[in-house]
This record gives C-alpha cells, structure tokens and sequence, in this order.
C-alpha cells in the first residue's frame, strides 16, 4: 500500500503534510503539557492533604525542609486546599518583582472578606485597592513618612518610652506593653493626628484588641472555618474575631468622627483629615461613586493600625533581647553610640555615620524574621514559574524565612552576625536578599517609616540603658527561640535595663 502512495505525486504531497500536522500536533501536545505542568510537592491524604507533614509550631520550618526536597516551586495541600509555596531568594524575587502582575494580588480567604468585605489597603484587591494604597503612599510622604515630620514624631515618643524605662531603676522588666504602646503612638500620630497616654484605657484595649485579633486569624480554628465556613457561629474563635472587629471598627468610627467635627479643609492633620478633604473635593465636583467612601477610610485606618503596631514593636523586643543575649554586640553599638553621637538627641542623618549600629537592625530584622510567610497571596491570571504551571486564583505562600535564611545569599545564615551587613571596612552595605518587608507592588507600604523607628527607638535606648539578663540568669539561659503568634515573637523572658548615665 505505501508502494501506491509513494507512486503518486499528490499522494505523496499529502503524506508530507499528514506527517508535518502530526508532528507539530505532538510538538505542541508535548510543549503544553510542559507548560502545564504543575509543582511537585508531597502526596496529599484525603480529605487532611499534607497536614501531618507540617509542625504546627514553626510551618515556615516544616515548609523551607520540604523546599529542599522538592525544590523551590512546590505545592502542599492545606486540607483541601492547593497552596503553592514559593522558597528561596531568588524564586521568590522572581514572582514578586518579575512577575509582579501576575502574583499580585492578595488570597481573600473567607475570614478575610467577613473582616474588610474588600475594603482598606492591606487585605484587597483590585482598583480599589490600587487606587487606596497610591493614595496612601502619597499622603504619607507629603506628611514626611520616613522624612522630617516622622522623625519628630518618634523623636518624642522615644522621649517617652525612655521615661517608662527610666522609672524601672534597673529592676527586671517584660516591658512587651510598653514598646506595643510606643510603636502604635507613632502610627496613631500619623492617621489620627494626635497620640496617646500609655495608661489611657481606650488606647491600651485598641492595642491589646489589635493584637489579638492578628493571633486569633492565624489560629487553627480560625483556619477550619477558612476551610468549612458554616462552621463559623460554632467556633469561639470566630465569634471573639467578629466580636472584636464591632469593637475596634467602633472604636476608630468615634475617632474619625471627632476629626470629621473639626475638620478644616486648609490643615490638614493627619491621614484621616487627608481622605476626608479628598472625599469632599470629589463631592463637591458630583462624584459621588469614587473609591473614597467611609468603608475605605475606616479599613485604611485599620490596616494602618495593625500593620504599623505589632511589626515594628515586636522586631524592636527582639532587638533589646539579641543585645542582652550577645553583649559583645552591645559594647560595639554602644561604642559607636558614645563616639558619634555621645549623649546629643540622636536623629536620623547620623544613621549614616552608625554603620554598625545599623547593621545590627538590619540584622535583627533578617534574624528574627517576624513575618515568616508575609501574607498569603494569589495569582491573579494562569502563570508559568520556573516552567511550572500555577491556576488563577491559586493561594501562593512566599515563604519569607527561605529568603532571610538562604543559605545562596548569606555568609552564616543561622547565627546572628552584624557582618552580613557590613563591608571589610566596616562601611554599611545593603543586601538584596533582605525582604523583611517583602517585595514588588504589594510591599510594605509603610517601609521607610518603620526603618526610621526601628533606628531612632533602637538607638536612643541603646544610648540610655545597657540591657542585661535579670540577676540570677546568664546569657546562655535566655531563650532565643520564637513562638508563634501573629508574628514570631521572642518567648515572654525578663530582661534589665541599667542606665548608662
Ligand atoms: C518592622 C516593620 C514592618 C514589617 C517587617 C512589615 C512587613 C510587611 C509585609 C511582609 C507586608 C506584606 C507584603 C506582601 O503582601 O507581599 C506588609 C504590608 C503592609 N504594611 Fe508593613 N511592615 C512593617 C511596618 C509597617 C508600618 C509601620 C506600616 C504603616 C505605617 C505598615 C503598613 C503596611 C500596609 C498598609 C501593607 C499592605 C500593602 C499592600 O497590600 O499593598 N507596615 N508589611
């Protein structure tokens, strides 16, 4: 029979095309599916998918061990839940920044949307959320976040905290309130314009709620609801999260009203007076289905609070412990201190002359790694990474702790050393692979801000008070290792602080 085909020209004309049709058909059958290939990751079970495999007490661990065994694209079932975890410097640069579009949006889980229903900066999406989170940006520059205006501001709440810390007369301290109250002033005096007394009850339930409503949504029974949301009114978790979110959303409508009371649209005095003038100027030119509407200000407000509180505070404990635990590191910051800026007011242009003292917060921040998962986010389209494919709509972890720790990016990723931050003449140097704040267009809006309170509250502490482990307990006795909360914090532990004067 091939003998008759070959004998025909026509024949053989369509034989070649026959041939190259199947050809291209397997080409492209075989290069799609590369291209849809999909993560490995571990077997999942029914129904529990790879939960076994996960320690509940450090997942960001459990999840960087896995990355070494099936690279740093891998997919886990949480339940029944697909999540796609992305490890190690350069993976996570890569979907964040490379593929910023695409890996851009943030994974609005049902707790997610009973808190904000899509509103605020921190937890949306879409054009609302651009449209929030550029307004955002600028009004916070114009008010000097990370300039002038924001370096008074935590100039004087150092003055404050100084004093708390002044009247402990050197007696041991877990001085977690105090530091949580100073570091939510500083963001309280941008949005509402005005701070507060650490001992007003109001302020201290704001913070104390704030702080507990961040643990309750990374709790587990938090996350079963996220899996099986009719669970919800049976779960006391979920009914505490709703309860104190009426509370906090009540708390911050009062203060945003007394703003509204004494607004003048020719001062401007904070972020809320900001919104609320914006609001106005688009009313009054009949635009009246513009994204500035009270849900956006009260959800913006929110996420400023809760943002700005808790990270800054807890890497600051941190910071106090690392320096009671290696006093070695202390003496050098202090050196440093007593030689550039002796007992002066220290304000944020000698940053440059402190070169170590800067290293130290910068590797405070890489160490302690406050935010190990930084927020879940998802794909906003079909996507290829690193030849694998990922859905739309897939929940993708960038796993934070692979990047602080990657042993490809740091000299000795697992012992707190100042030197990864410092050149051999001792000069400052930036490094790429510190992403405590994440990366690409949905990175910490507030970065320049928390840097500036992270250096002035670290340095002006560090040149009052020498911090010492309570007597009776050596350095090697205090605990370095995390628990997790909302953030990984330092175990409760008292530390002293004596004062240099
Ligand atoms: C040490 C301090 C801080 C750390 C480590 C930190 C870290 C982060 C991280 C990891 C994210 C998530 C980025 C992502 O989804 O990829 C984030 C987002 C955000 N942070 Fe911070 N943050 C800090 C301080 C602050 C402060 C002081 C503010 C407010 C003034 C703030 C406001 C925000 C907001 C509004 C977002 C949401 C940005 C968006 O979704 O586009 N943060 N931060």
């Amino acid at each position: 029979m091939l003998e008759d085909i070959f004998q025909s020209p026509t024949s053989v004309s369509l034989f070649g095309v026959f041939v190259a049709l199947l050809l291209l058909h397997l080409l492209h059958s075989s290069f799609s599916s590369q291209e849809r290939r999909e993560p490995p990751g571990p077997r999942p079970l029914p129904v529990f998918g790879n939960l076994f495999q996960v320690d509940l007490k450090r997942p960001d661990q459990s999840l960087f061990n896995l990355s070494k065994k099936y690279g740093p694209v891998f997919q886990i079932y949480l339940g029944l839940k697909k999540v796609v975890v992305l490890a190690g410097y350069r993976t996570v640069k890569q979907a964040l920044v490379n593929q910023a579009e695409e890996f851009g949006n943030i994974d609005i889980s049902p707790i997610i949307y009973d808190f904000n229903q899509g509103h605020g900066i921190a937890l949306a999406n879409g054009d609302s959320w651009k449209e929030m989170k550029r307004f955002a940006l600028t009004t916070l520059r114009d008010f000097g976040m990370g300039k002038k205006m924001s370096e008074d501001l935590i100039i004087e709440e150092c003055g404050y905290l100084i004093k708390e810390f002044e009247q402990l007369e050197g007696e041991t301290f877990d001085r977690s309130q105090t530091i949580d109250y100073a570091s939510s002033n500083v963001v309280s005096a941008l949005t509402f314009g005005k701070r507060f007394d650490y001992e007003d009850p109001i302020f201290q339930t704001m913070v104390e709620r704030n702080h507990e409503t961040l643990c309750l949504i990374g709790s587990a029974s938090i996350q079963l609801y996220n899996l099986i949301p009719w669970l919800g009114p049976f779960l006391k978790n979920w009914r505490d999260f709703m309860k104190n979110m009426e509370d906090m959303k009540a708390d911050i409508r009062k203060l945003i009203t007394d703003l509204k009371e004494t607004l003048d649209p020719e001062v401007c005095r904070c972020f809320i007076d900001a919104f609320l003038i914006r609001k106005k100027h688009l009313e009054d030119s009949d635009i009246i289905d513009s994204h500035y509407h009270d849900e956006n200000l009260l959800f913006s407000v929110i996420n400023f609070f809760g943002a700005g509180t808790e990270t800054t505070a807890t890497t600051l404990k941190w910071s106090l412990l690392y320096m009671a635990k290696f006093p070695h590191i202390q003496d050098r910051v202090q050196e440093e201190l007593s030689r550039v800026v002796g007992s002066c007011q220290i304000q944020i242009d000698d940053r440059k002359n402190l070169p170590y003292t800067n290293a130290v917060i910068h590797e405070t921040q890489r160490f302690a790694n406050i935010g190990p998962f930084s927020v879940p986010h998802a794909t906003t389209k079909d996507v290829t990474l690193q030849g694998y494919f990922i859905k739309k709509g897939t929940t993708v972890l960038t796993l934070l702790t692979s990047v602080l720790y990657d042993e490809n990016e740091w000299e000795s990723p697992h012992s707190f050393n100042p030197s990864h931050f410092l050149d051999d003449e001792g000069k400052f140097i930036r490094r790429d692979a510190f992403m405590p704040f994440s990366a690409g267009r949905r990175a910490c809006l507030g970065e320049s801000h928390a840097k500036m309170e992270l250096f002035l509250f670290f340095a002006s502490l560090l040149q009052n008070f020498h911090f010492i482990p309570p007597p009776g307990v050596s350095e090697d006795d205090l605990d370095l290792k995390p628990v997790l909360g909302c953030t990984l914090n330092p175990k409760p532990q008292q530390l002293c602080a004596v004062l240099r004067r």
